[in-house]
């Protein structure tokens, strides 16, 4: 493990399913690198119980409880970091889904992160800025996976919703990103999943601890610092855009990006003979192949 050098010192933070798997692992990565403080929303009240004390609010709370997202926004107003983290696998053909278990996937994965920004996205204005993570998958827009119809489509609309809210709030200082990562390892979760996921190359499966370091880097002002360096290196791209005739130009501009290993593509702004990085739009996180 790295040793903590304080990436996130001072920041308050917010993180869902927090409890247990990649939730817990990175509030664990915010506390590490000096968080002030870590507000873990989950359910299961036993496992958020293990959670350490120091410089963390345990909230028992639904996500699909809108009055109470209100309550802890009114509670906790200051939050630097919001990590949409929480999500649930709904696996079954369409032909076999329920109506209510479409709307339940919907309102966990989906809703309760529209209800969270719009709860806590004013005071983040308000106070100059911020960092949005919100938790996808590659079951989503990315790729399809067997039995994963319902999932897959909330995780999409996770992505659609990232990429609006980081277009209506980039003048804001608010930086958003979506995270979506390849089956993370875990008792249910081996082998037959690398294979069917065709990271025979890796030969293992992501670790939470992995996904946490990168929710660690966009929640820290590193990626502002990257965010800078690519738009710095991206000259050619901009004189393209420039000389190109302005309808021509998409309002959005989606571009590839070469660090390795970690993020697949940037979506870019063109606005006022400006190019904006907006978003980080993927994690690539292994080489699947897409
Ligand atoms: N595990 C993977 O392989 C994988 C891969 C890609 C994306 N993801 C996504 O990462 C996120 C975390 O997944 P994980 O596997 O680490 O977590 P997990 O499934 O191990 O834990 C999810 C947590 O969410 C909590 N939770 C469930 N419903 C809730 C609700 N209504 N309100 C509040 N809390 C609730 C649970 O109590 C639990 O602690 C999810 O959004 C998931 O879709 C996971």
């Amino acid at each position: 493990m790295a040793s903590p050098t304080g990436r996130l010192s001072g920041k308050r933070c917010l993180v869902t399913a927090a409890a247990q798997g990649i939730g817990r692992a990175t509030v664990e990565a915010f506390l590490r690198e000096g968080a002030a403080l870590v507000v873990a929303v989950d359910i299961n009240v036993e496992k958020l119980n293990e959670l350490p004390s120091d410089r963390v609010v345990r909230r028992v709370l639904d996500v699909r409880d809108g009055e109470g997202i209100k309550a802890l926004a009114r509670d906790y107003p200051d939050i630097d970091v919001l990590f949409n983290c929480v999500g649930i696998v709904h696996q079954s053909p369409l032909l076999e889904t329920a109506d209510q278990e479409w709307d339940n996937s919907f309102d966990v994965n989906v809703k309760s992160m529209f209800l969270f920004c719009r709860e806590f996205l004013p005071k983040m204005i308000s106070l100059g800025g911020g960092s949005i993570i919100n938790m996808a998958s590659v079951a989503s827009s990315l790729r399809a996976i067997n039995c994963r119809c319902v999932y897959g489509a909330t995780k999409a609309a996770i992505i659609g919703l990232t990429k609006g809210l980081a277009m209506e709030h980039v003048q804001d200082g608010i930086r958003c990103n979506v995270v979506c990562p390849s089956p993370i390892a875990s008792p249910n979760n081996r082998l037959e999943h690398i294979i069917f996921m065709g990271n025979k190359r890796i030969g293992r499966l992501a670790k939470a601890e992995e996904v946490a370091n990168l929710c660690l880097f966009l929640a820290s002002n590193e990626e502002g610092r990257v965010l800078q360096h690519i738009r710095e290196k991206n000259e050619k791209l901009i004189k393209l855009l420039r000389s190109a005739k302005r309808r021509e130009v998409n309002e959005h501009f989606c571009c590839s990006c070469s660090l390795p290993g970690i993020v697949r593509n940037i979506l870019y702004k063109y606005r006022d003979d400006e190019l904006f990085p907006l978003l980080f739009l993927v994690h690539k996180y292994f080489p699947i192949k897409l």
